[in-house]
């Protein structure tokens, strides 16, 4: 069979491919004789291995052009084990040759040269694609002269061998084949290693595994049954690397050095019949990979290390690498985590006439160290010696703290940063306290894409001159139609003037939303849909139904909108438009993907005591938005982990804010109808007393020690009764000084016990039964960045708090 399945194919699809293939077999097993070729086109044309399990040719590469290359023609993940030209993809019409003379060569239809193998002796007959994977060039006598085993990229097949100066190149992401950041080498010395690379230049780096076979050390071998070794010159094992997991008869194997930097194995069953599966199986990888914790395993004097600058890496339950910017900081490029993170705020100014360290805040992170970017080293002093020492230091961007009483002082770029139980240290990292004057522009670097859009899409189109003018035309109306929701453009926003909000029709948001398909949320106001509109480029939208809206007047529903509109604070989801025809009523916001902070935090895996205060923090600040800095003051009266969204990067976003008034509920006065969630809602509502900013702090103070605890603020089958209650239940043991108790075995935050006694001292603060007593939001956050101290706060009362 002559081709690669690209994806699962409709049976009869596949049945009518197989005859095709079978019908043409007998010409790809051929001998490929001099004067052969392929070309780079839509139809992959390509030399088959008579058992049908490779196939060599060309692949189209995304938007990117062709890679001459070798791929597991069975499987519907395209495999590549073998490329020529990944750094310099082929256009269409390109041309690889077997020339009367016996070169083998790569050419794009001008003819200018883009890869040739590089044939020793002179000879050549004609070429083959062997069973094993190995595309080889051969004399009449069927001697290789040249073979794709002798030169591989990043994989290796069994019954291919390295020998004493052969390498392989990590290509530089999943689907980018060109050559990226490691390398496997067997060094003449006779060890085999990993190393980083000076990219993007080739040369090594530093070492960051060995097989320390010293001089004995010959070949690296992967045999026919699935072992990977390396062996001595009398083929002895010196060091098995990746044992026999699989057989090779009924599994396909490749072992690869992969993009993130590890060497790994993988099997794929052979037999399976793919035309009967709707979703066929991915590779599966050996539990032998190398080196088993490349986060720790890399550290070099120069050079990021594992992830990219300003970025620490943690290995996922999955033991694959991810690379993270710690609090404070961002992808520089979100589709390329190993470029590195860059402060989202901007750094400390070294000029003695502007403010300096009263605008930073020290965040404290566990076990996570940046251990080569150090320039200043303190001992035996207190973790607060150390943050303050490193705020008062414009040259400072973080310090580490270690148990000991080592303070050591980093600079920028920060490298190698790892996150990992061993470290044993705390990183107190420096963050500006009020980042909204600085705000990314993005509005310009969008421009230029689109410009760029044009060029790329007028260059594309060719030659002909009316097609360059249509799609300039198509281009201009693309971008009128984007900047139309930009939010610069005041004036066509005749709805809601000075804001980027969009009013759009209920037919619209209903065809957004595919008639109201797939449902997000609902409560006892709302039904919440996911949509995407498509007039802005497919974007995903949340669509919230309000159905309980009582008389509103049109005036009252946009004035309250508007209200919504206004606010702008990365830790709230941002209003992006309304529908307001006949009784519908209808708010658009930008869509969470990470879902709410109640999945997050009761749903399955306990998550990682840091994103949780991360989180917390910034539920803070957006409460903190809300109240004090937004210019009409919102209450929101409904904070709960189910109205805490998280995007992307797990930034907490509040949402539902500013519905109180929306729903007919007065919210400074006695209510009659109480808005709120039992569980959450503060004493005051039941009483008759008035509704203030209070409220949300209260709500707050129960969901800080749901965060702190991972657990729900009730829960009917406690193990007994006095742990019901959720606030009650830490109140005793904060008493009792066994918060431990209260944590269930989570040995991050138990080893942050200085800060989780702090956090629960908030919160204890936060749901005292006295309004006046609970801190302002304002306060709680001077609390929980450690620049106010905490009072020992008095027993709240359980007034009537819960249920
Ligand atoms: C390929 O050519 C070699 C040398 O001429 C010959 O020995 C071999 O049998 C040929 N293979 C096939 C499949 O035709
Ligand atoms: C692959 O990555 C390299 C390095 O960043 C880049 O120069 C090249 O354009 C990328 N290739 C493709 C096809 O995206
Ligand atoms: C491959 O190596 C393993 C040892 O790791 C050995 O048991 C096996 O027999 C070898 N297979 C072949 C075909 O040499
Ligand atoms: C593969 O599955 C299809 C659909 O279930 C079935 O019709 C076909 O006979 C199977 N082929 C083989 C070789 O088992
Ligand atoms: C320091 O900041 C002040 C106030 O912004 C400014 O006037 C002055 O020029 C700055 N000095 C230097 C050396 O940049």
């Amino acid at each position: 069979m002559a081709f690669a399945l690209p994806n699962p194919l409709p049976s009869s699809l596949l049945l009518l491919l197989l005859m095709m293939a079978c019908s043409t077999s007998a010409q790809t097993y051929r001998n490929h004789s001099l004067g052969s070729s392929l070309t780079a086109q839509d139809d992959d044309s390509s030399w088959a291995s008579p058992n049908g399990h490779f196939s060599f040719g060309f692949r189209r590469i995304e938007n990117g052009g062709y890679l001459l290359a070798i791929w597991f023609s069975q499987i519907p993940k395209l495999t590549i084990v073998w490329s020529a030209n990944g750094d310099d993809l082929a256009p269409r019409g390109s041309k690889v040759e077997l020339t009367t003379d016996g070169q083998f060569e790569l050419k794009d239809p001008e003819g200018k040269k883009i890869w040739g193998a590089d044939v020793a002796l002179s000879g050549v007959a004609y070429a083959a694609m062997l069973d094993s994977g190995n595309l080889v060039l051969a004399t009449q006598n069927s001697e290789y002269l040249w073979e794709s085993f002798k030169f591989p990229t990043d994989t290796i097949l069994p019954t291919n061998t390295i020998d004493l100066g052969g390498k392989l190149v990590a290509r530089y992401s999943e689907t980018n084949y060109s050559n990226g950041r490691f390398q496997f080498s067997l060094q003449s010395d006779g060890s085999f290693v990993l190393q980083t690379i000076d990219f993007p230049l080739d040369s090594a780096n530093s070492v960051y595994w060995s097989s320390e076979t010293g001089q004995s050390g010959f070949q690296v071998v992967f045999n026919q049954s699935g072992s990977i070794y390396v062996a001595a010159k009398d083929g002895s094992i010196l060091k098995t690397i990746s044992p026999i997991t699989k057989s090779t008869q009924d599994f396909y194997q490749r072992a690869i050095l992969e993009y993130d930097g590890v060497f790994r194995h993988y099997a794929y069953p052979k037999r399976l019949n793919i035309s009967s599966m709707s979703n066929p199986p991915d590779w599966t990888p050996s539990s032998n990979f190398i080196p088993i914790n490349i986060c720790r395993a890399i550290t070099q004097d120069t050079g990021g290390g594992a992830c990219g600058f300003n970025s620490y890496c943690k290995l996922g339950d999955d033991q694959r690498p991810r690379c993270i910017c710690p609090e404070g900081y961002a992808s520089i490029d979100p589709d390329d985590e190993r470029k590195g993170c860059k402060a989202n705020f901007i750094q400390q100014s070294c000029n003695e006439s502007l403010p300096g360290k009263d605008h930073f805040y020290i965040q404290p992170m566990l076990n996570i160290n940046w251990p080569r970017s150090d320039y200043e080293h303190f001992q035996g002093q207190t973790e607060d010696w150390c943050g303050n020492a490193c705020l008062g230091d414009c040259f400072c961007a973080l310090a580490i703290y270690g148990s000991n009483g080592v303070c050591w002082k980093k600079k920028f770029p920060l490298s190698n940063g790892r996150l990992d139980p061993r470290e044993g240290a705390k990183a107190l990292i420096k963050i500006r306290k009020d980042d909204s004057t600085f705000k990314p522009s993005g509005a310009d670097s969008k421009k230029k894409d689109r410009s760029t859009l044009i060029l790329v899409g007028s260059v594309l189109l060719g030659s002909s001159v009316f097609f360059n003018l249509l799609f300039l035309l198509a281009a201009f109306l693309a971008v009128f139609r984007f900047d139309y929701f930009k939010p610069k453009v005041v004036q066509r926003y005749p709805v809601m003037p000075g804001m980027n909000l969009r009013s759009f029709t209920y037919e619209e948001l209903k065809k957004a939303t595919n008639g109201f398909k797939e449902e997000l949320g609902h409560g006892a106001f709302a039904i919440v849909y996911k949509g995407a509109v498509e007039s802005d480029r497919g974007k995903p939208v949340a669509v919230k139904k309000l159905n309980n809206i009582v008389t509103q007047g049109d005036l009252e529903f946009k004035a309250e909108v508007s209200a919504i509109g206004r606010t702008n604070h990365k830790n709230l989801v941002q209003l992006l438009g309304f529908s307001n025809e006949g009784q519908h009523r209808l708010i658009v916001y930008e869509f969470m993907s990470r879902g709410s902070l109640a999945n997050f935090l009761f749903g399955g895996s306990r998550p990682n005591w840091y994103q949780r205060i991360q989180i917390a923090l910034g539920t803070a600040r957006g409460l903190l938005y809300l109240h004090e800095e937004c210019s009409t003051q919102i209450i929101h009266c409904d904070i709960k982990p189910q109205n805490i969204l998280l995007d992307d990067s797990l930034t907490p976003r509040i949402s539902d804010f500013g519905l109180a008034k929306l729903l007919k509920t007065d919210q400074t006065r006695t209510m009659t109808g109480i808005r709120g969630t039992k569980g959450y809602v503060a004493p005051e509502w039941f009483r008759n007393m008035p509704v203030t900013v209070k409220v949300d702090v209260y709500s707050f103070g129960i969901l800080l020690l749901e965060i702190i605890c991972c657990r729900k603020s009730f829960e009917a089958d406690a193990q007994n009764e006095d742990q019901m209650i959720l606030a009650d239940w830490v109140y005793d043991c904060y008493k009792e000084r066994k918060l431990d108790l209260s944590l269930g075995n989570d040995e991050e935050a138990m080893s942050d016990m200085k800060r989780v006694e702090r956090y629960v001292m908030i919160a204890i603060w936060c749901i005292q039964e006295d309004p006046s007593l609970r801190p302002t939001m304002k306060k709680v956050i001077q609390m929980m960045e450690g620049t106010v101290e905490v009072p020992v706060p008095p027993n709240p009362s359980s007034f009537n708090r819960s249920i």
